[in-house]
């Protein structure tokens, strides 16, 4: 048997008497827990009581490989290395071993449908169990982390539907728990279409929530038409989360996001309209400030405000807390310091805008992948060439994705030819670009 220290109470499956938080619990072959004195008959000496609350270290980190291929089962753990005490954990035997025969304590063989049977009707006891006694928070990491405890690449899958599948049952909140959000997320959401690779990893940061209570604000940076405010879209679906954006272009001013009032019609009368903005902070939502690099000053003022601040103060003088479920994404075409050959039209961000991405910042290029497999292969073909030779001579020219999709579905409808979308992206080339890539205008 494997002991384990609970962090909350268990109920022996021998006895039905409770197992105190704090105290060491055993598991069975069949894996429930068992108290001190059921396991007793079974095993060849009493445990040492654990000191209250002490960390359980003598399990393996979870990043060891071994821990999912435990050797032989031994009474008493090896004494480890001293080392950095780690959070605790309900820690799940992964794979029980059978009772001593003739000596030999031998594994017993159990398939994998059943190992994840067990995982869940675990997760399912501490859910119930818990649920009167410790924060229910606590309940979704500690499922969360279980979720991931497993190196053996069998028992992970397993662990992780199974975890998905209890949190889903037992606590319909399940985005609380952002590891298990994050694997429940790509358990059951499909998302319609291809996405760019770095909605992948967006889901993952945007799904995870910093100690403030809150998810992080998030900066994509990448050239014109290569997927941005798409990826934003679709992180949003694969998280079941609202979907707002507002573009940041000239003429956009601090009441498109604090609200206005506007004349109802009526004898002079005003009212006040609420922007998405303020609905996706207070309510939650993936919001995007499109185009963040050409934004007005003062409305990045208050776009600093209420990201740093987590409330924001509305033109009725009403003050909204920030959603924990709100998350900010800015897109841009630079970072922020100011225009470039490419994009002459953008502004420098101050330091106080770019330290509130500071963590979540992500390059995103045009995915040929992607492009390839939507899009008119032989333009397709063509606009790749013509990409690389762009870039290679450093000509401020765009071949953007956007184009490449444009284009495919006019050739598609039958209202282009390949010439006649070759002609329209080189419009405005000059001789000398043209020359430079070794094209002619057709
Ligand atoms: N994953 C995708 N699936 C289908 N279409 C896509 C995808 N990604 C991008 N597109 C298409 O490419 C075009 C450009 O995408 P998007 O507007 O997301 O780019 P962007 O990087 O935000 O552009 P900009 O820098 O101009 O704001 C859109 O017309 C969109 O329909
Ligand atoms: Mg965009």
């Amino acid at each position: 048997m494997t002991a384990t220290v609970t962090r909350f109470d268990l109920i022996c499956a021998g006895c039905g008497a409770v197992i105190p938080a704090g105290q060491r619990a055993w598991t069975s072959p069949d894996g429930d827990p068992v108290c001190e004195s059921c396991k007793a008959g079974g095993v060849d000496k009493p445990a040492e009581p654990e000191p209250e609350h002490e960390p359980d270290t003598a399990r393996a980190p979870d990043t060891d490989p071994e821990l999912a291929r435990e050797p032989e089962p031994k009474p008493e753990p090896d004494p480890v290395p001293e080392r950095e005490p780690e959070p605790e954990r309900f820690e799940l035997d992964p794979e029980p071993a059978e009772p001593e025969r003739n000596g030999k304590a031998k594994r017993r063989p159990k398939p994998n449908g059943n190992a994840g049977a067990d995982l869940a009707a675990l997760i399912r006891q501490i859910a119930e169990t818990a649920e009167a006694q410790i924060d229910p928070d606590e309940v979704r990491r500690i499922a969360g982390e279980t979720a991931t405890q497993y190196t053996n690449a069998a028992l992970v899958g397993i662990a992780r539907a199974a975890a998905a599948e209890a949190v889903r049952t037992e606590i319909p909140a399940i985005r609380d728990a952002h590891t298990v959000r994050v694997h429940a997320a790509e358990a059951v959401r499909t998302i319609d279409g291809p996405v760019h690779p770095i909605v992948h990893t967006l889901a993952k940061v945007c799904g995870a929530r910093l100690r403030r209570g809150h998810a992080p604000n998030v900066l994509m940076v990448g050239p014109a038409g290569c997927g941005k405010t798409t990826a934003a879209a679709h992180v949003a679906e694969a998280l079941g989360l609202d979907f707002g954006f507002i573009s940041l272009s000239g003429g956009i001013s601090e009441s498109h996001l604090i609200g206005r009032y506007a004349p109802t019609g009526e004898a002079g009368r005003f009212e006040y309209t609420e922007p998405p903005f303020v609905t996706a902070y207070r309510d939650g939502g993936v919001f995007v400030f499109d185009e963040l690099d050409a934004a007005d000053e003062n409305v990045l003022i208050v776009i600093n405000a209420a990201l740093a601040n987590g409330h924001l103060r509305l033109l009725t003088g009403d003050v909204v807390a920030r959603h924990r479920d709100f998350v900010a994404i800015g897109c841009a075409n630079t970072w922020g310091h100011g225009a470039d050959r490419q994009y002459c039209g953008r502004n420098q961000l101050d330091g106080a805008t770019l330290d509130r991405y500071a963590a979540a910042r992500f390059f995103v290029d045009y995915d040929q992948t992607l492009e390839r497999s939507q899009s008119d292969p032989e333009l397709c073909a063509w606009a790749h060439a013509l990409r690389r030779k762009v870039r290679e001579a450093g000509l401020r020219r765009i071949v953007s994705t956007r184009f490449i999709f444009d284009a495919s579905d006019l050739i598609a409808c039958e209202a282009y030819t390949l010439d006649d979308a070759k002609r329209s992206l080189l419009a405005d080339w000059s001789d000398n670009d043209l020359r430079t890539v070794g094209e002619v205008r057709p």
